[in-house]
């Protein structure tokens, strides 16, 4: 469901767990995972911690073959965002931080992770079993669908069961959290609590009330998008618990994600690009800037076409322009 999984490591037993656990998870979802360590241009130790890594991670269960290692010079942050970046990585892994506090990187890493970030808490769970329920946040949105999706894929390979957590109007939570099962849930036992009052506070009552090990949320209230998730909502649930925090990137798509006649605006390095896959796998990358004025383009699926908000220009997946007012295709990136 990852594809590539990197996770950070400085060595302290909080980041040992953290590995174990991204381990874990990669082992299930059949990911590769990348160890990186950040350094400074004095400090020795890199490697070491890097080697250390890879065994804990072997010792879990992981392949060799399905391990991989990086030491790169520079802040832990900015190291981890790039091998993300460059290695297309679905998800980030990192401790916590120690004696429960959360750390300036798990802080930093919530707002500026190119994909979807998990948090580990140390703690004395078993890191080889580490979720056994798992609450997930929604307000059934389609963005906020995505952070379902990917918690009851987790909960289903994980075998773990689900508390899905709907804050809204009840009699809208029960007509939408019943698609959400029906769509990604369908043979994992699932209770729904639908709630209303204060997102963050609803979310982490109902974590510590059915003592769940994760909590999944989606960070487009980072982003600025509407919705309930506006914004501190992701960021109060991950400073208000000791349980680890899956935060999804529901903006923005990784291209490792789409299927076959599928597309999305994904950001690297900092530029955003239009993706789509043909029926064949084949992947197109286009600029996701309109070339009308500039706006960018978000994929309808429905239509399966890029659809620029501004104007109403409208792209085919491989970019040529299907509606004006713009009068050229969007250039390969
Ligand atoms: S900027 Fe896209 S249609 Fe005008």
């Amino acid at each position: 469901m990852w594809g590539r999984i990197v996770f950070g490591t400085d060595g302290s037993p909080a980041a040992t767990r953290a590995g174990e656990v991204a381990a874990t998870i990669a082992r299930a979802t059949s990911a590769k995972l990348i160890a990186t360590s950040g350094y400074r241009a004095s400090s020795v130790g890199a490697e070491e911690r890097l080697a250390e890594a890879l065994d804990v991670a072997e010792a879990a269960g992981m392949r060799r073959a399905r391990l991989d290692a990086e030491a790169v010079p520079g802040r832990a942050g900015d190291v981890l965002v790039a091998v993300a970046e460059a290695q297309d990585a679905g998800l980030i892994v990192v401790a916590r931080g120690e004696d429960q506090a959360l750390s300036d990187l798990s802080r930093w890493l919530t707002h500026h992770a190119p994909c979807d970030l998990l948090i580990v808490a140390s703690g004395s769970r078993d890191p080889h079993a580490p979720y056994g329920r798992i609450v997930i946040a929604s307000d059934g949105s389609a963005t906020a669908d995505r952070a379902a999706r990917k918690g009851f894929d987790l909960a289903r390979e994980v075998l773990a069961s689900v508390t899905l957590v709907f804050i809204g109007h009840p009699k809208t939570g029960e007509l939408v959290m019943g698609d959400t099962i029906d769509v990604y849930g369908r043979g994992i036992e699932t209770e729904v609590r639908l709630l209303e009052g204060d997102p963050a506070q609803q979310i982490l009552g109902t974590a510590n009330d059915v003592d769940a090990e994760l909590v999944v949320v989606g960070n487009r209230g980072l982003q600025g998008a509407k919705g309930f998730l506006l914004g501190s909502v992701p960021e109060k649930v991950v400073e208000g618990t000791h349980r680890d925090v899956l935060v999804c990137r529901t903006v923005m798509q990784i291209a490792s994600e789409l299927g076959p006649g599928e597309g999305g605006v994904i950001e690297r390095r900092g530029e955003k690009l239009a993706i789509s896959v043909d029926e064949t796998g084949t992947q197109h990358l286009l600029s996701a800037r309109c070339t009308h004025l500039g706006c960018t383009v978000a994929w309808n699926p429905a239509e399966r076409t890029f659809d620029c908000p501004c104007h109403g220009s409208r792209f085919s997946p491989t970019g040529e322009v299907v509606n004006g007012p713009a009068a050229r295709p969007l250039p390969p990136a």
